[in-house]
C-alpha cells in the first residue's frame, strides 16, 4: 500500500501530539500529583449541621500533625468563610454541601473540588508561603453565585490556632 508523504506527515502529527497528551497525563498524575477529588463518603444532606464533622466547621489540628478544615457550602456562602491554616502542613480540606452543587476552588492551587448533596468531598494540599488565597464557588448555585467566595487565610506554621480557638473553630484534637 502507497501512502502518499503528506498523509504520512500528518499520521506521524498526529501520533506525536497523542503520545504527547498521554504524557503530560501521566506527568500530571504521577509528576503533579493531581487527581480528581472523587466521593469520599456519603452523608445525609438534610442532616448536615448535625453530621460530625460538619457539625463544627471550622479548622483543628489533626493527630497525625496534620491539619484538618472541615467547610460547609450553602447558597450562597462558605462556613467558615475565613479558614486558616499554617503553611508547610498538609491541610486535609472535607467539605460538603447543605443545599444544592456549589464548586469549592482555591484560586492559584489545585484545589478544585465539587461540592455534591449527600457527598463528602475531601482533598488534601500544603500551602509552601504564608499568604491570602481566594476561596471561590465556580460551579454555578443561583442568583448569589458570584458573590459566592471566602478567604484561605495561610499563616507561618505554628501561628494557627488561638484566633481559630476565639471563634469557636476549634475543636478538640482527635
Ligand atoms: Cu455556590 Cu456557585
Amino acid at each position: 500500500m502507497k501512502i502518499h508523504t503528506w498523509e504520512k506527515a500528518f499520521l506521524a502529527a498526529g501520533a506525536t501530539v497523542l503520545v504527547a497528551c498521554a504524557g503530560a497525563l501521566v506527568y500530571a498524575t504521577f509528576g503533579m500529583d493531581i487527581h480528581l477529588p472523587g466521593a469520599h463518603a456519603r452523608i445525609d444532606p438534610q442532616a448536615v449541621m448535625t453530621t460530625p464533622p460538619f457539625d463544627q466547621p471550622g479548622v483543628r489540628p489533626l493527630a497525625d500533625g496534620r491539619v484538618e478544615a472541615v467547610v460547609i457550602g450553602s447558597a450562597w456562602r462558605f462556613e467558615p468563610a475565613e479558614i486558616r491554616v499554617p503553611a508547610g502542613v498538609e491541610i486535609v480540606f472535607i467539605a460538603t454541601t447543605t443545599d444544592v452543587v456549589h464548586g469549592f476552588n482555591i484560586e492559584g492551587t489545585r484545589l478544585n473540588m465539587m461540592l455534591v448533596p449527600g457527598q463528602v468531598s475531601r482533598n488534601t494540599y500544603t500551602f509552601s508561603e504564608p499568604g491570602e488565597y481566594l476561596l471561590i464557588c465556580h460551579e454555578y448555585c443561583g442568583l448569589g453565585h458570584h458573590m459566592m467566595a471566602g478567604r484561605v487565610i495561610v499563616v507561618p506554621a505554628g501561628d494557627v490556632g488561638e484566633r481559630d480557638v476565639a471563634t469557636g473553630h476549634v475543636a478538640k484534637v482527635h
